[in-house]
């Protein structure tokens, strides 16, 4: 299928994006039905590779050669993936080795923990490459399992597993704590994103302190304060997410825990009612808005929640979001108007901080960075 890009569109793949919106094709009658590697030309010339999803407002571009879209070129993207996160970024056998565009590996994002491969695919067309994916994968990394699974549900993607099909759960380290991981969990199974917050967190907690980990999933934060001699509440709507948290308290040795499954608003409301209080308090909810339209309602969730956790802390906030359609200064402004309802003065601990370095950021393609997370000291 080929599709003429107009000038706007080849001006920004020469920029180095690797997205382009569906309004810079100029034959849009053409678009396939249905998901499929697509040419793009420029005034007729060759442009690049490129996959149309028909459920995306962007097409997303493969490669900027008129090559095959086969074994040798995942091989060759995977390798160098790899390579960048283990020759550069110093991570062993737990990271996100494939994030999407970050690799030119669109619609693919693979999270290895150690032996076991977490695959999330957002396009039809990438479920015929997933067995070439595992071959590759496996060759390069001595992988044994690879989950496959669409990244929305209800995509038409059926989840699969490759390898050995009994082996889906693996315990990774991470700073000073240990985690079990189940692919077949939230997400890939936990939140490498991450990473680097938890573990600069375990600076900041003393022997005693109580910490309260608001979407705590499976106790990420709360196993790094843990082990630093916290008591630790945490709060999570799944139920099955808390039962591997509780088994992740066993693993690290922490005795003093508390986890309480419900709705964080309400359940925070509650313990403001009871007069409880936390040393720290974490806040990472899931992202409270999919869309640039609800925007709005998702700014007012993240003040009450911020409103809520300030009110509850005494010392420190940890505020996090993973929302896309919210920008970095628009989050942080949400924060300051949330301190300023709960009358809690905050000062800003270190710098803005982001995803871990593994979910790769390219500097053309600001879609790729979503993270936010930022450390405030409290002052009551
Ligand atoms: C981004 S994850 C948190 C990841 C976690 N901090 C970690 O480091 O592994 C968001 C979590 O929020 C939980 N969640 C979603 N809505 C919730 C709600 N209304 N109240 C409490 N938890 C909620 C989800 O079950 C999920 O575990």
């Amino acid at each position: 299928m080929k599709l003429q890009i107009d000038k706007r569109a080849y001006e920004s793949i020469q920029n180095f994006s690797r997205i382009i919106y569906l309004k810079g094709i100029l034959n849009r009658e053409d678009l396939p039905e249905r998901d499929e590697i697509v040419d793009l030309y420029y005034r007729d010339r060759f442009v690049g590779r490129a996959i149309y999803n028909r459920e995306s407002p962007t097409i997303k571009i493969l490669t900027l050669k008129k090559e095959e879209i086969d074994r040798d070129f995942f091989y060759k993207r995977i390798k160098k993936a790899i390579e960048y996160r283990e020759k550069i970024l110093g991570f062993k056998n737990t990271y996100r080795m494939i994030y999407a565009e970050g690799d030119y590996l669109p619609c693919i994002v693979l999270d290895r923990y150690n032996n076991i491969g977490s695959m999330q695919i957002s396009s039809k067309i990438m479920e015929n490459y997933a067995p070439i994916i595992y071959e590759c994968v496996e060759e390069l990394t001595g992988i044994t399992t690879l989950y496959v699974q669409g990244a929305k549900k209800g995509d038409r993607i059926k989840p699969r597993i490759f390898g050995d099909r009994s082996d889906v759960e693996t315990i990774i380290e991470e700073g000073r704590g240990r985690f079990k991981v189940n692919v077949k969990g939230h997400k890939t199974g936990f939140f490498l994103d991450q990473r680097d917050n938890r573990i600069d967190i375990e600076k900041y907690i003393k022997e005693g302190d109580r910490v309260l980990d608001v979407c705590c999933y499976t106790g990420g934060f709360a196993v790094h304060c843990g082990v630093m001699g916290a008591e630790v509440w945490g709060i999570d709507i799944s139920k099955k997410a808390l039962e591997v948290a509780e088994e992740n308290m066993k693993l690290n040795n922490i005795k003093n825990y508390h986890f309480i499954c419900g709705n964080a608003f309400d359940i925070m409301r509650e313990l403001i009612e009871d007069g409880e209080s936390f040393d720290v308090v974490i806040l990472d909810p899931p992202s409270f808005t999919k869309t640039s339209k609800d925007v709005k309602n998702a700014l007012r969730a993240y003040n009450t929640l911020n409103y809520l956790g300030l009110k509850l802390s005494r010392r420190m906030l940890v505020t996090c979001s993973c929302s896309h359609h919210i920008d970095r200064e628009t989050f942080k402004s949400t924060v300051v108007s949330s301190s300023l309802r709960a009358k809690r003065e905050i000062k800003q601990i270190g710098g803005y901080r982001t995803q871990s370095p593994d979910h790769v950021i390219t500097m053309a393609n600001k879609n790729l960075e979503y993270l936010k997370c930022l450390f405030f000291a409290v002052e009551c």
